[in-house]
């Protein structure tokens, strides 16, 4: 159990619990606040007894702070019930008035006990813990998955599902449930989809799966493309570094298989009907955070290569403003886990509304690729640190094959163009590595500059998401003031913030892109320099037209001036990552933040 949630603590980190059920015993758990080397700590000391089934969880807190007596597990009747949770139950105050007058006690100041006690209530009344899940689950509003074990029921584990993610893993005399497949992949990679809204029990040797109406499913069986190797260090100091450094492969794995014999895009997992792709007026790009800076970069490429407008939307403002959406609009979802719930809901609103979504995303099994019309994988392996780093590489990707595909289609552009390009994506894994292993003078630049407690980041056109995604990495693992900009807003107001000695990346496109474009950026620079900033460039190699404004160059391989974002954004990746280590931070689980976002 403490080896799946390990797998699982990405997720959420504020305290962590498990419950463990036998037979002929009483049920057993332990919780603590904090990590889930706390728990570790406390089972070493008061080590639980043997056990035939066991719940576990790590929590990102929404009701109530995170200690000890808010963390999951959550016990009734009389101890010998566990209930585990992920979501909120939107009504839980209803359901708490009505349990408070049946004469229960509250422990914690959480939604889920509601659940643990409604799951007792019931759970007397049939004797049987499936049953009364599916009762407790046609009750609860909100989202949820509800796992729960039951001292009379020692072999058994039973789980709910509505709109938050759970899979099951198939083993040989054993099975799981986990939020996702990293829970048990060190013991099989053979799996089960779910579907919202159903009941699943799981013993030893059975798995069986209800939904809500208690009628018997047949859940979609697949096999996980990655091993437990996949989501451990490899040797590197923490999982970011080693993500960074698995970027190469991320986008050439994206890549692969993409092309038929004759060179032409075959987008096989892109199940729309070509006239409906082809009659597209409009597109939509839904995500959040890093995911939708990846996709403001796909934008200036897909307006270039397709002469379709591109709009990108963070997904908890899309559904809320009344979009204008219909047939003829493509909304393609950005998601790493495939679970963020602003996206999920962005998604379905856009269905409702006659889009056709296409998704990309990185985890398998996850839920947003189910309810999408089609789905491009990007193919970045198990992303474990927080901060988003491969994944984004690999999403800008994706959408690159997405807009060279729809201008194959659409006859934007000639075959032996888009090859051209095509073959300018392949050369950027080698690109990208060329970059890391020019990171050392990032790292000891974010080493001297450890103390510092603001950065600023400029760029243009594509420079402009690196710029405000380089900013986010730092805010986010290092928790300092930093802010993206788009270098040609600076005079209307930022240009204030410059006093001498702030330091101030600044994303140069290349010399051998739009002329204009790379003369408004070293004016820009010499701008801020001529006010006292202290400027650290990233510029293509050979550019030697930043050295008289620049404290400190960070050179990238050139690459066409679409593309260089793969190459620009690694060593603002290095740089946080190396910064926050500095500061003593841990930077695969950095305060406040969970890695998927399953929460409005
Ligand atoms: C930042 C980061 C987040 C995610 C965002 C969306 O480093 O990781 O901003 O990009 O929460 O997550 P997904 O891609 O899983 O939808």
């Amino acid at each position: 159990m403490i080896d799946g949630l390990r797998r699982l603590e990405y997720r959420g980190y504020d305290s962590a619990g498990v419950a463990l059920v036998a037979p002929g015993a009483p049920l057993s758990s332990a919780k603590k606040a904090g990590k889930l080397v706390n728990l570790v700590t406390e089972l070493e000391e008061n080590p639980l007894p043997p056990a035939t089934a066991a719940i576990g969880h790590t929590r990102w807190a929404t009701h109530g702070a995170p200690n000890d007596l808010n963390a999951h597990p959550h016990l009734a009747d009389g101890g010998q019930l566990a209930v585990i949770h992920n979501g909120i139950v939107e009504n839980f105050a209803v359901l708490k008035k009505e349990l408070l007058a049946d004469g229960v006690t509250f422990l914690s100041e959480t939604d889920t006990e509601v659940a643990a006690h409604l799951l007792a209530k019931e759970h007397a009344a049939t004797g049987d813990l499936t049953e009364a899940m599916r009762r407790v689950a046609l009750r609860l509003e909100g989202t949820f998955t509800l796992l729960a074990v039951h001292a009379d029921q020692p072999d058994t584990v039973v789980g709910a599902r509505h709109d938050s993610p759970l899979v099951v893993g198939l083993g040989e005399g054993e099975n799981f449930l986990g939020s996702d497949v990293a829970a048990f992949i060190a013991y099989t990679r053979e799996a089960l989809e779910l579907d919202q809204d159903q009941i699943v029990t799981i013993t030893a040797d059975k798995v069986s799966v209800i939904d809500f109406a208690g009628e018997p499913v047949e859940p979609r069986r697949f096999t996980v493309d990655w091993d437990a190797e996949a989501a451990e260090k490899g040797g590197f100091a923490s999982f970011m570094d080693k993500e960074i450094h698995d970027q190469p492969q991320a986008v050439g794995d994206t890549l692969l298989g993409r092309t038929d014999i004759d060179g032409r895009l075959i987008l096989d997992d892109l199940r729309i009907d070509e006239a409906v792709l082809r009659s597209v007026d409009k597109i939509i790009v839904i995500a959040c955070g890093t995911a939708a800076y990846a996709g403001h970069v796909a934008k200036y490429a897909i307006e270039h290569w397709c002469r379709i407008p591109v709009e990108v939307e963070l997904a908890h403002e899309f559904r809320y403003r009344d979009p204008v959406v219909n047939e003829k609009t493509l909304v393609v979802a950005v998601t790493q886990s495939g679970e963020t719930m602003d996206t999920l809901m962005a998604v379905r609103h856009a269905r409702e509304q006659g889009a056709k979504v296409v998704s990309i995303v990185n985890t398998h099994g996850s839920t947003i690729p189910r309810e999408s019309d089609a789905v491009l994988y990007t193919h970045a392996g198990p992303e474990i640190a927080v901060a988003s780093t491969k994944a984004f590489l690999s999403q800008i990707t994706a959408a690159y094959l997405l807009g060279l595909y729809l201008a194959q289609l659409r006859g934007n552009k000639f075959p032996d163009e888009i090859a051209e390009i095509f073959d300018d994506l392949k050369a950027m894994p080698a690109k990208i590595q060329e970059v890391i292993d020019r990171g050392g003078r990032v790292r000891e630049i974010a080493r001297w500059m450890s103390d510092t407690s603001s950065v600023l980041f400029l760029g243009r056109h594509v420079g402009f998401p690196v710029a405000m995604e380089g900013a986010l990495k730092l805010k986010e693992l290092a928790y300092i003031h930093a802010e993206g900009f788009a270098a040609g807003e600076l005079k209307h107001g930022p240009i204030a913030l410059i006093e001498p000695g702030q330091p101030v990346f600044v994303i140069v496109p290349s010399p051998r892109g739009r002329d204009s474009l790379h003369s408004k950026v070293i004016s820009n620079i010499q701008e801020i320099r001529a006010r006292g900033a202290r400027t650290l460039v990233i510029a293509e190699d050979g550019d030697d037209a930043v050295l008289p404004f620049a404290d400190e160059v960070f050179w990238v391989p050139q690459s066409p001036t679409l593309l260089a974002p793969l190459l620009t954004v690694v060593p603002l990746q290095i740089f946080a990552c190396e910064l926050a280590t500095a500061r003593g931070l841990d930077v695969d689980q950095p305060r406040n933040l969970a890695k998927s976002v399953t929460v409005e």
